[in-house]
């Protein structure tokens, strides 16, 4: 998979018009708040998904305009192909190969990317959304259908939240039918979840363990407040999840909130069988966190027989040189976009192109 050309009119601050990028290491590099993560970002909307910085879409405007269009030509699925986005009064829209598409949701799975940046580094500590979020947008990419599957999970949620916000106790018979819909839901999500961690484990755990030189243990626990072990099924899981829902009520009817579910769930991550949050030092964080990202690169490459786009924003400067060396080596047949202010933040890499931003523009492109 391959980014081969990128335009964007009034994206945040960039003007970037027919720029071709290479088929492996492509460096971008600048001052600082010239654009070098604007672009990054610019690649990762083309695969559907929001901002990573959070930005609500009517931000991501250049300011004064109303209007702002990404476009790129890929290679993928073995053909080349467009994807347009634009964005204009609070509403996004999208177009593949030419043809608007009915919700711009519908382009996930297009292009597919692997973003590592320095908000993925906190992810080994603090709390527990970052994780989830981390799980379900890998899921997503590899599995379009999962997007549907959340959204129709989280509006029903959001459904038997406001129910419990606004009746008191009466109506139990609607409470009912939202118990057995989110369960129903739930474990859908549960069992897209737990074939995602069996293969997360396989991947991430090798490379743990090829970064720490065979010296330590890594593994990933899939952390869940309906069932204590991993071991179930996703049929058990229902059933476990609407008795849960129901002894809970009480609670939930005080707390206004749903206190049981995928919502609520975290993975866990150890080393040597020791919580990485709790006891791991600033080195092991890092690992466990460059393994799971790198482990998801690999396993898009697998599934698909074709490797991701791999961003890594502004993270090389933060990692020392036996971790560098080891995603040079490992990101070797993936098309790469590597953010830094300067060329040590290459690191080993050998060759590609490198592309300086100013003021939101590549003002030179060479060789390196
Ligand atoms: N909607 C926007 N319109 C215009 N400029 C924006 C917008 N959003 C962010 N910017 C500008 O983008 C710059 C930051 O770009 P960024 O890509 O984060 O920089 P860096 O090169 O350090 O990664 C800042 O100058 C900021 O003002
Ligand atoms: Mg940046």
């Amino acid at each position: 998979m391959q980014i081969l050309e990128i335009n964007t009119v009034n994206y945040r601050n960039l003007e970037i018009k027919k720029q071709n990028f290479c088929s492996g290491v492509n460096f971008i590099f600048g001052q600082n708040a010239q654009g070098k993560t604007n672009l990054i970002e610019s690649i990762w909307m083309l695969t559907g998904a929001r901002s990573f910085r959070g930005t609500k879409d009517a931000d991501l405007i250049k300011f004064g305009k109303d209007f702002a269009s990404i476009k790129a030509k890929i290679f993928a699925g073995r053909r080349e192909q467009e994807i347009r986005i634009n964005f204009a009064e609070g509403k996004r829209k999208a177009f593949l190969n030419g043809a608007a598409q009915r919700y711009p949701t519908e382009i996930i799975g297009t292009l597919r990317t692997v973003l590592f940046s320095p908000i993925n580094l906190s992810l080994a500590g603090g709390g527990p959304e970052k994780r989830r979020r981390f799980l379900d947008a890998a899921i997503c990419q590899l599995k379009p259908t999962y997007t549907a599957l959340l959204i129709r999970y989280n509006q029903t949620l959001k459904q038997r939240n406001s129910f419990l916000k606004s009746h008191p106790e009466k109506n139990i018979d609607f409470l009912e039918v939202l118990d057995i819909n989110l369960s129903a839901l739930a474990s859908e999500i549960m069992k897209n979840r737990l074939e995602y961690m069996i293969w997360l484990n396989d991947e991430a755990t090798k490379i743990y363990s090829d970064i720490s030189m065979n010296k330590e243990v890594f593994e990933i626990k899939y952390i869940s407040k309906i069932m204590n072990s991993s071991e179930f099924t996703a049929e058990e899981f229902e059933k476990i999840m609407i008795e849960k829902l129901q002894k809970s009520r009480e609670t939930d009817f005080k707390f206004k909130f749903t206190s049981f579910g995928p919502h609520k769930d975290d993975i866990e991550l150890c080393i040597d069988k020791k919580a990485v949050k709790s006891f791991g030092s600033q080195g092991q964080q890092r690992s466990a966190v460059l393994s799971l990202k790198l482990a998801e690169a690999e396993i898009l490459n697998k599934k698909f027989y074709d490797p991701p786009v791999v961003l890594l924003d502004d993270v090389m400067s933060e990692l020392d040189d036996l971790r560098k060396a080891y995603i040079v080596g490992k990101m070797k047949n993936y098309q790469v976009f590597v953010t830094g202010c300067d060329k040590t933040a290459l690191g080993m890499m050998k060759s590609g192109q490198a592309y300086e931003i100013d003021s939101g523009k590549v003002v030179c492109f060479k060789d390196f």
